[in-house]
């Protein structure tokens, strides 16, 4: 028999927007259960759980102080980045709380580099047109993100009304029989008996699903949990299809798993990207060119590959002075694989790197499953629509976490235990073997794809065994399974190429630019019949 647990909110995972709902609903009195993947936060490990700690760039922000920006640039370079598909509302809406978001980390202890003069220190990357990224330790900014808001999360544990599960996965978001959420199921690594929490507020927060391929920046809990848990309540998603491949993911032959990211800002401080014979990768190619937005980059890098026949292109990073002292987290990574930084040269690929597309939102994290909300990468509020603008992701995180907590705060109220419609804690789901899954999406589903390469990846995803979900891989195998197909299934469904979607039978962009949403209904991903309107019209 269960005993279930109760909160006035569940977060189901411990990233920027995790953290930052619980920190601000806790402070508004509520009672929060975090559950999330990863062990108890210990500061020197060398692994983490959580895409935020892996962030190196920093966070896109607008400073009141800045005479030469405005939110309408952010905004102007925001919508560029997206290639049509971003909702100008809601990116004016996130991007215009970017500062009052990033005074909040620095109240939380993040404590961000300045300049000699004491001003935050800004930085430029892909798609910026000024400098307006601030950072933390040179390249370590997400480490220092999560290290500040770990410490306020245990200060705040230590007053009570939080309690942490460490190691534990959702299985399950669980509803009433109206549809309304009243909690979560999950299991926790070395206990045999799945566990519940009853809540009338779930936050998602779940990051995304690197590990769709054999090598990504994300750490090894991205999984796409929170789509699968998303789809499997009723919740609709969108622009999935939209994988960002980050343009320098450090070049490791055959490795597999999480690959350290190489920052943009790099380039930013004047690295520049040439291929194996030296010549500008991204010349002539975009006015913007090595700080062209990120799908530009990528795909100019992934020419460059092809016209070469060698396997990567390189960073030249020869004209940076003091580079170890700015960029202390590439270094010790490019150490860490046995290379050397004295060629200046640092050996890269484009690499899986963040879902643009995820659970459809307002700009309140609400999903349209009532008392179920969804913040940070796992979400689709409109923001990125087909490519994410650089150092976007950290501001939508702490913004939409925080929005989030406010939702919860307006929807506290008490859970009705004997109202939960079934706790189907002894799940067979659909989980393909996680090599098999990853080898497939590299191959047919990652920077290019085309229509017999997705349909060979739909018939394998379709022949998944069903495996009892007994544990945390398993779990996650399932949601591998789940979120593959519905990649696919907007993949084949968008016969375009935009932003980080490139089909190669259909190397246009059509006119007609709008978003797909995607749903599950008795066990089949389909396309839903009410289509989003257009947001803007590329
Ligand atoms: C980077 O530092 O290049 C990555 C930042 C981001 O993904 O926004």
């Amino acid at each position: 028999m269960v005993v279930p647990r109760s909160a006035d909110l569940v977060v189901v995972g411990a990233g920027v927007a995790g953290i930052a709902a619980v920190l601000t609903a806790r402070a508004a009195g509520l009672r929060v259960v975090v559950v999330h993947k990863g062990p108890r936060w210990q500061a020197d490990r060398t692994e983490q759980a959580t895409a935020t700690f892996y962030a190196q760039g920093g966070v896109a922000v607008v400073m009141p102080d800045n005479p030469a920006d405005s939110v309408d640039s952010h905004l102007a370079d925001t919508l560029a980045a997206g290639a049509g598909l971003s909702g100008p509302v809601a990116s004016r809406s996130i991007l215009g709380a970017g500062w009052a978001a990033v005074s909040e980390l620095i109240s939380w202890g993040t404590q961000f580099d300045r300049d000699p003069t004491g001003a935050l220190a800004r930085t430029r990357e892909g798609g910026h047109r000024v400098r307006r990224i601030v950072h933390a330790g040179g390249d370590a900014t997400g480490a220092a993100v999560q290290r500040a808001l770990w410490v306020a999360l245990g200060e705040a544990q230590a007053a009570g009304g939080i309690e942490c599960l460490d190691e534990s996965v959702v299985t399950q978001v669980l509803t009433d029989i109206a549809g309304r959420v009243v909690g979560v199921s999950y299991v926790r690594a070395g206990v045999a008996e799945p566990g519940v929490v009853l809540a009338p507020t779930v936050l998602l927060a779940t990051g995304g699903a690197g590990h769709l391929y054999a090598a990504t920046t994300n750490p090894s809990g991205a999984t796409g949990d929170g789509i699968a848990l998303a789809l499997r309540a009723g919740a609709r998603i969108a622009d999935l299809e939209f994988i960002q491949f980050h343009p320098t993911m450090l070049y490791t032959p055959g490795e597999r798993g999480r690959r350290t990211l190489v920052t943009e800002a790099i380039r930013g401080e004047g690295g520049r990207l040439v291929d194996a014979d030296g010549a500008s990768v991204t010349a002539g190619v975009h006015p913007l060119g090595d700080l062209a937005p990120r799908d530009v980059v990528a795909n100019a890098a992934m020419a460059a590959i092809d016209r070469t026949g060698h396997p990567c292109v390189y960073l030249d990073i020869s004209g940076i002075e003091r580079f170890a002292a700015r960029f202390p987290t590439v270094t010790a990574g490019v150490r860490a694989a046995g290379l050397s930084l004295h060629s200046g040269l640092i050996p890269v690929v484009p690499g899986a790197h963040y879902q643009c597309g995820g659970v459809v939102t307002d700009t309140f994290a609400r999903t349209g499953v009532p008392g179920l909300l969804a913040a940070g990468e796992v979400a689709r509020t409109g923001l990125h629509g087909a490519n994410r603008l650089a150092s976007n992701s950290l501001l939508e995180g702490v913004v939409m976490g925080i929005r989030a907590a406010g939702v919860a705060v307006t929807d506290r109220g008490a859970i009705r235990g004997d109202a939960v419609d079934g706790v189907y804690c002894d799940q067979d789901l659909p989980a393909l073997d996680r090599t098999t899954l990853q080898d497939a999406m590299s191959r047919h589903v990652a920077l290019r794809r085309d229509a017999s390469g997705l349909a060979a990846v739909a018939t394998l995803l379709e022949s998944a065994p069903r495996r009892r979900i007994a544990g945390v891989a398993d779990a996650e195998d399932a949601s591998l399974t789940l979120t593959a197909g519905v990649v696919v299934a907007a993949a084949a469904a968008r016969g375009e190429s935009r932003g980080c979607h490139v089909r190669s039978d259909f190397p246009r962009s059509e006119l007609d630019a709008r978003s797909r949403y995607f749903g599950l209904a008795r066990g089949v991903i389909s396309e839903v019949a009410d289509a989003a309107p257009v947001s803007v019209l590329g």
